[in-house]
């Protein structure tokens, strides 16, 4: 019998540059700040010394002034009381050189995170967390929304991956958290996906994967997503961000992706670091930027 030469037509997977979109999304900021003569105004506080939060809010600072903004980092003590931190958030509040204000999470645990978030005005609730975004969100006003930028950031890869119009892929989120999983599934949901959102109760999480097209790991448990979770050409968008240590006693930081054994299935595929990291903090800048305009637009100030 004659054999046919075989040959595989799969292509490689695309690593999703998480790196060179938000810059795209920076520059993008960049221009519309000066073009349009704002100067946004982002307030970060920071709440004790964790030194991964330390690292992120000092990034976001440098970010917006990268943008052309007026930034201001508030580093308060691990101490401070709960009405210390709602007194600083109403300064903020009134503030009119201020367009954006987010506390940095986790909040050391003699605060109610819940109460301080609803502290904050929401038209400046720039992590889109306050009830009033969460609500817009959830019934579909995007327009009115200040939208997470997790969930955003993320959006954007996957569109720029599967283009705009997502209408009837199946969407699976793993994580239903406020800051990503909840709002993640309310933002595809919006752009017409099928959408399922697995949890630490769900039965037999994998099989439900393996029929995802699109797939959003938001748990921070690293490596959970393996190879026999996932449909052959799917999309993968890991936003875990988990440090391990290793047997060196290094660590490193990796997803909630098997990324080795996962990467070669995929379609598409985010890294961890150089993912969607980066796309958080860009669409932080776009996010505060798109408040300042709001209030230049009604002339507003907050006083
Ligand atoms: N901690 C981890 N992610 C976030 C985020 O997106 N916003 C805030 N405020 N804190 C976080």
């Amino acid at each position: 019998m004659k054999t046919v030469p075989s040959f595989s037509t799969k292509a490689a997977p695309v690593i999703i540059d998480g790196k060179a979109a938000s810059q795209a999304i920076v520059e993008q900021v960049k221009a519309a700040v000066v073009a349009e003569h704002l100067r946004p105004g982002l307030a970060v506080l920071l709440v004790g010394s964790d030194p991964a939060s330390a690292v992120y809010v000092r990034n976001k600072g440098l970010r917006a002034k990268e943008c052309g903004f007026h930034s201001e980092q508030i580093d308060l003590d691990e101490n401070t009381s709960e009405g210390e931190l709602l007194a600083v958030i109403g300064r903020l509040n009134s503030d009119e050189n201020i367009h954006g204000i987010l506390v940095q999470l986790p909040l050391p645990r003699h605060i109610d995170a819940h109460k301080v978030i609803q502290a904050i005005h929401p038209m400046k609730d720039v992590d889109g967390f306050h009830y009033v975004n969460v609500g817009h969100l959830a019934s579909g006003a995007l327009g009115d929304a200040l939208v997470p930028c997790t969930p955003l950031g993320s959006l954007h890869l996957i569109q720029q991956h599967l283009g705009n119009d997502l209408s009837g892929k199946h969407a699976v989120v793993i994580g239903r958290s406020n800051i990503v999983g909840k709002p993640m599934a309310s933002l595809l949901l919006q752009h017409n996906c099928t959408v399922t959102v697995l949890h630490s109760r769900t039965f037999e999480p994998e099989k439900l994967c393996r029929q995802a097209d699109i797939v959003v790991a938001a748990v921070g448990v690293p490596g959970l997503v393996k190879a026999d979770w996932i449909k052959p050409g799917a999309l993968v968008i890991d936003v875990g961000i988990n440090r391990i240590e290793l047997a060196d006693g290094n660590s490193r930081l990796v997803g909630d992706v098997a990324f080795d054994e996962v990467a070669p299935l995929t379609s598409a595929i985010t890294p961890v670091p150089g993912g969607v990291g980066p796309m958080t903090i860009a669409l932080l800048m776009q996010n505060t930027l798109s408040v300042a305009r709001r209030f230049k637009k009604v002339g507003l100030t907050m006083r």
